[in-house]
């Protein structure tokens, strides 16, 4: 009986995963375990449905390598941590957990690195202090881009929401964070269009565009040329704002290889060795989103 029971403990320090709340529709799983494999880690990697009201005490008990952690546990995840990273406290959000040998929480936000590590995977070229960059939308996804984008150099963000209310408050949470001087300007939802003139990049954390969405209606005309344009959204993988963007000779980035790349550096945590991100890795995941 003891024997056993320390076999259960030796297994449960073992454990990494995702919680979310649904979680089913999570591709980590997939990612993650074919770094292990490709390691040759002898973990599994699961996926975890967890309530939101147990969040705080399965994160108390949970003794894992580490999780990922995805919507709607980011804010209760980050009040969970014994110590947080600067960019996941600015963010308000963890989206990776890492146990520590001496059993405390410390949290981090992966979400930035990934989404400009995808843009300069997608488009080598950028140069992300060439212009200024418009935002559409203001929800989750929008806080740890506008952050990200401003680390990177960016000198103006035209942010823009169809609840205006949101993008304001989300605008003055960063200008609180980061100083009164965050180069963020916030503009009407029906001046989206305008919100792009001259702009050398163009991200949609929206929904829109997403499968059984309605697509993100936007006149593109208006961007510098060569600008990128991406997309968080990657179900379909080629939206219908990316295949706008690709029609009028823009530089479109695909959602997808933000959660890659997102990915990379919480594995890079856990074990010391950064994973590759790759066509075939790519490949795979779009395989699988195509069937479900
Ligand atoms: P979150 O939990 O991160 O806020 P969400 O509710 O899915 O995620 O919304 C993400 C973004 O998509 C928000 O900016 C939202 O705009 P609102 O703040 O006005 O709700 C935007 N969004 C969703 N559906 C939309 C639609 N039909 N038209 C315009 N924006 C939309």
């Amino acid at each position: 009986m003891a024997e056993e029971h320390r076999e259960d403990e030796i297994k449960s320090q073992k454990r990494l995963g995702v919680i979310g709340f649904p979680i089913g529709h999570s591709r980590s799983p997939l990612i993650h375990n074919y770094w292990l494999k490709l390691a040759g880690l002898d973990h599994l990697y699961e996926p975890m449905n967890v309530e939101p009201e147990n969040v705080s005490a399965f994160l108390k008990k949970g003794q894992f390598i580490g999780l990922n952690v995805t919507i709607p546990h980011k804010e209760a995840a980050l009040a969970a941590c014994d110590e947080v990273e600067p960019f996941a406290k600015r963010v308000g959000a963890a989206n990776t957990l890492i146990w520590r040998d001496d059993g405390t929480l410390y949290g981090r936000n992966t979400d930035g690195i990934g989404f400009i590590e995808n843009l300069r995977a997608g488009a080598p070229d950028i140069d992300f202090s060439s212009g200024p960059a418009a935002v559409i939308g203001a929800g989750g996804a929008a806080r740890a881009i506008l952050a990200a984008l401003m680390d990177a150099g960016v000198p103006e963000i035209r942010l823009t929401n169809r609840s205006i209310d949101k993008a304001y408050k989300l605008a003055e949470e960063i200008k609180q964070a980061d100083g009164a001087d965050a180069p963020i300007k916030v503009l009407p939802f029906e001046d989206r269009a305008a919100a792009l003139t001259d702009a050398s990049l163009c991200v949609n954390t929206t929904s829109l565009g997403m499968k059984d969405n309605p697509p993100l209606e936007l006149d593109l005309t208006s961007l510098a040329q060569g600008a990128v344009v991406t997309d968080i959204v990657y179900s379909p993988l080629e939206t219908p704002l990316l295949k706008q963007a690709k029609a009028q000779g823009y530089t479109a980035v695909d959602g997808l290889g933000m959660l890659l790349h997102q990915a990379a550096p919480a594995f890079e945590a856990w074990f010391g060795v950064k994973p590759k991100v790759t066509p075939l890795l790519k490949a795979m995941v779009v395989e699988d989103l195509n069937k479900r």
